[in-house]
């Protein structure tokens, strides 16, 4: 039988998104055997696959890392420690199937034996016959077997490679998939890969990372005082805030999809750096301690406060990155937050966070492709969205329509630019409010998209443009309940 791999391991060693494996087994291209593929049809489908060379995977993993501020350098190795148990684990495994090969070749050996006496002893009848003719066989097999040259398959020489480099993880019960690279501990690992795993304090104290390792092995790679009782221990519980994956793993974790599984949090984050988008709006960037990261799922809002001044607004990165937060913030006279922003606001300075709070975030349980429309900086959330569909690489089609009414409101145009680049199912499409209000904005998407109830809405910007936009699509008989809309 041929070796089959889990699609995310696969869509690694070929260089191409998972989701892009996805839509091949859509289209009948590739087969999938229970959500698995064979190395024989990789190697037919993509036959110059290299590891990680294909350039349209090191793009969307340079997108990845510069949205999740993740330096690369990071992410190269895992420690010796954990090295050197892979390098033991493939050894044993291949101890083992170099014992499996020794047992069948003597099988076979002595098989041929007792073949040559059923020749000798029944010489001239048809049992002598059947004997020969098996015997022919066998030694046709035997020679070709022994006697082969057949070049290895390359994918499966890199599969061992990538074995020793990452580790593969699953979570039970939702079957997601990640790879923990690196020195990365399992929850980093799980929320770079967009997954929202349960955790508290991200630092071995709180115990609610906690999960069951259902089979493989974990190693400590971070101090926990938190402490598991020996029932928990028996029971194979880890904390996945100090753990790694030594091997392919899988866990039985729970993970929230809704925001009200994730606990208001009040933390006092600082200024990394506030930088110019445009002559009235600049990027906040804040950044957790790191003992105390803010959980938040994409698309939520916090109340940020600096001294007296406080305004609530929308996280414009994703969970992903859950240290270095993002904001766009606007110039405005009346936002006494804002002022300080563009007036005082220096790196190191405290920002009181708190939430998150807010219901603009994707439907964890739907394959209808998306359709996300940001009037001004109502791209902050949708940029959340964006960049969490990614970190879960969704195979589905994204559209982003983005409707600017100053002339320079498409503040981050290069960036989106670079995702329509670099990923096939991303479509950027700017447009200017001289060329069109919010009803025309509306008509065009829906003549563009025939089978509009066939996608799910999210819309975010200023409250007439999201009043226009959701009751336009409502009065066209699109469902509410595959649209989403946050005022910004
Ligand atoms: S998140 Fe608190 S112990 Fe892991």
């Amino acid at each position: 039988m041929q070796q089959r791999l889990s699609l995310s391991r696969a869509a690694r060693l070929v260089g191409v998104a998972r989701g892009t494996l996805q839509q091949m087994i859509q289209t009948g291209e590739l087969r999938s055997f229970d959500g698995m593929v064979s190395l024989g049809d990789l190697m037919e489908l993509f036959p110059t696959a290299r590891l990680e060379s294909d350039i349209g995977f090191e793009r969307v993993t340079k997108i990845r890392d510069e949205a999740f501020g993740k330096r690369l350098r990071e992410r190269l190795l895992p420690s010796q420690e954990i090295l050197a148990q892979r390098l033991f684990e493939q050894s044993r495994e291949l101890v083992d199937l170099r014992a499996h090969l020794q047992r069948y070749h003597a099988m076979v050996v002595r098989l041929r034996e007792r073949l040559q006496e059923q020749e000798v002893h029944a010489a001239g009848g048809a049992p002598a016959a059947a004997a020969q003719e098996l015997g022919a066989i066998l030694d046709r097999e035997l020679e070709a077997v022994l006697g082969g040259s057949d070049v290895p398959n390359p994918l499966a020489v890199m599969d061992d490679m990538l074995r020793v480099m990452s580790a593969h993880v699953v979570i039970h019960p939702s079957r997601h998939e990640f790879f923990v690279d690196g020195a990365d501990t399992i929850l980093d690992a799980a929320l770079r890969s967009g997954l929202a795993v349960n955790y508290g304090c991200s630092n071995g104290n709180c115990g609610l990372c906690k999960a069951r390792v259902v089979s493989g092995q974990v190693q400590k790679v971070r101090h926990q005082d938190y402490v598991l009782s020996e029932a928990e221990k028996r029971q194979g519980y880890t904390l996945l805030c100090s753990n790694t994956a030594v091997g392919d793993l899988v866990i039985e974790a729970l993970e929230s999809t809704l925001p009200s599984d994730i606990p208001e949090q009040q933390i006092v984050a600082r200024v990394k750096a506030v930088q110019a988008l445009g002559d009235d709006l600049k990027l906040l960037h804040l950044q957790t301690p790191r003992t105390n990261r803010l959980r938040f799922l994409a698309g939520q809002n916090l109340t940020l406060t600096a001294g007296a001044a406080s305004a609530p607004l929308p996280i414009a990165s994703c969970p992903c990155d859950d240290r270095n937060l993002q904001f766009h913030v606007l110039r405005d006279a009346q936002d006494g937050f804002a002022q300080r922003v563009f007036d005082g606001l220096k790196s190191g300075d405290a920002v009181t966070l708190f939430g998150p709070w807010g219901d603009f975030v994707l439907r964890a349980d739907s394959a209808r492709s998306i359709i996300f429309i940001a009037c001004d900086t109502g791209f902050a959330p949708v940029k959340s969205l964006l960049e969490h569909a990614m970190a879960l690489e969704l195979s589905e089609q994204l559209y982003l329509y983005w409707l600017a009414t100053p002339p320079t409101g498409h503040y981050l145009a290069n960036l989106c630019r670079s995702w329509a680049d670099a990923l096939d199912n991303f479509t950027y499409v700017p447009v200017a409010a001289e060329h069109g209000d919010a009803l025309e904005l509306m008509r065009d998407i829906g003549a563009g998209h025939p089978e509009l109830n066939g996608f799910d809405i999210y819309v975010a910007g200023p409250e007439a443009f999201v009043n226009t936009a959701t009751a336009t699509l409502l009065e066209q008989g699109f469902p509410q309940t595959q649209l989403t809309a946050a005022i910004v």
